[in-house]
């Protein structure tokens, strides 16, 4: 039989793959509290305005909170044939209330309503990702106050570079944390407009108060063009560009835990609450978690992705493909969500193993740049030409199959006979961070100033 929402012209009812592929009930359901609580805030509206009475609106919106509660209650059934969330709590609510239900989707559409439920869900979930980072950032604040002088090797390529400071490179994924922050702040700034009274798409002859439902959602504005209204999903896609670059900076330091946990490296060691043993080989402790983090970056800008598809070329303004839009949300938001809590308990878990870091951080040439800006200070050298003698000093000591402080004065000379004794100074990587201390350096000092920032940004 034709459907009661909305099949007057229909003769027959749909066909049961219709049903299947139209039917959005399976995913939508998620979004029950949202459409409740923007169906109540437009019945208070209507009363309001006197486009339905007091006496309606009163019975919708107590209806409404009974269907809520069977709904959270899991005494609700979905029904797919009613298609959406939508239709399936307006039709309970009628058998809850009766007629007055009938009046609460005057001066909206379907449009209006799935924008702003999905809407209201997408803002929780930006703060949600806004709570998550700023307890991710506090576990790297911590663990860089904590070593702010321990050294370690600073890489380019994989390969040793320069001694760096742990706490320097943790407060590295503080300023990328940083970042993501600002960009979900911004773009919730930005989506917290509503579309609800925007109507099918060109607004309505009823007398409706945006302002009121609009204030009544928590938005800063009623959606100025109801045409842009009902066909924008911007605010979804910014929060998968979001947090599409979120994840990929999870998914770097997910790597470098990997590589920091293996034998070969021993930088650090996970905690058995965030890591797997395997059924074969007894000796095993995986870093399962920074796997799956690294791997989340995947579905994450996959959603990403196959919503800027679903929405490029579309006409203004509603079109069914844009039922799409929800499922990639949603587990791109549970995919996020899921990652920065599991990133947030591995760092504060993980215990770095400081012998290993210093001893790695000597090793592999790491203080040749100091020792060549030691020759530009002391000899005047120009730096090119300093660059030159140390190579050869660095060819000198993988010969002898030795580090650069362990050649003798005397091996130095016969590279360059003006080489003092006061050049094994800087080639110890203590000193050779503490020297870093340009603004934004290595050195301890400058890593302190930047974690007391930090802590007062984040208080
Ligand atoms: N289930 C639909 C969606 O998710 C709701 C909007 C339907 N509107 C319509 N005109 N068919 O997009």
């Amino acid at each position: 039989s034709a459907n009661t929402m909305w099949g007057g012209r229909f003769a027959a009812g749909p066909d049961a793959i219709m049903e299947a592929i139209n039917a959005s009930i399976g995913f939508d359901q998620r979004m029950a509290a949202q459409d409740i609580e923007g169906s109540r805030a437009h019945a208070a509206m209507l009363a309001a305005t006197g486009i339905i009475t007091d006496n309606d609106a009163a019975a919708i919106r107590e209806g409404l909170l009974t269907v809520l509660s069977e709904i959270e209650s899991g005494n609700f059934a979905f029904s797919t044939a009613l298609e959406d969330i939508h239709m399936n709590v307006e039709a309970r609510l009628k058998e809850v209330i009766g007629e007055p239900a009938g009046r609460l989707h005057t001066g909206r559409s379907r449009n209006d309503q799935v924008a702003t439920d999905f809407k209201l869900w997408v803002r929780d979930q930006y703060d949600a990702a806004i709570a998550g980072i700023e307890a991710l950032m506090k576990a790297f604040v911590a663990q860089a106050e904590v070593g702010a002088d321990w050294v370690m090797p600073g890489f380019t390529h994989l390969q040793t570079a320069q001694p760096v400071t742990w706490g320097h490179h943790m407060m590295a994924y503080v300023e990328m944390l940083g970042r993501d922050l600002s960009r979900f702040r911004d773009a919730r700034a930005r989506m917290n407009e509503a579309p609800l009274g925007a109507a099918a798409l060109a607004g309505t002859s009823f007398p409706i108060d945006r302002e009121m439902t609009a204030a009544a959602l928590g938005f800063d504005r009623p959606a100025a063009n109801s045409l842009d209204a009902v066909a924008d999903r911007d605010f979804a896609l910014e929060f998968l560009s979001c947090a599409s670059i979120c994840a990929m900076h999870l998914s770097r330091f997910a790597e470098e835990l990997v590589i920091w946990s293996s034998a070969q490296f021993r930088f650090v060691v996970l905690s058995d609450r965030f890591s797997t043993g395997s059924s074969i080989m007894p000796q095993k402790k995986n870093p399962d978690a920074a796997e799956l983090i690294r791997a989340k970056i995947g579905r994450i800008m996959g959603a990403m992705v196959g919503l800027f598809t679903v929405m490029k070329g579309l006409p203004l303004t509603y079109s069914k493909d844009m039922q799409e839009d929800k499922e990639q949300v949603f587990d791109a938001a549970d995919s996020l969500m899921l990652a920065l809590a599991a990133m947030e308990g591995m760092v504060k878990d993980m215990e770095a193993n400081v012998d290993a870091l210093e001893t790695a951080a000597a090793s592999g040439f790491s203080t040749a740049t100091d020792l060549a800006d030691w020759l530009v200070r002391a000899l005047n050298m120009p730096f090119r030409d300093a660059h030159h003698v140390t190579g050869s000093l660095v060819a000198m000591a993988e010969n002898k199959g030795c580090d650069l402080p362990d050649l003798t004065l005397d091996d130095m000379q016969t590279v360059h006979a003006q080489i003092t004794a006061d050049v094994f100074d800087v080639l110890g990587v203590k000193n050779s961070v503490a020297s870093r201390m340009s603004y934004g350096g290595t050195a301890p000092t400058r890593v302190r100033e930047q974690v007391a920032r930090w802590k007062e940004v984040l208080s």
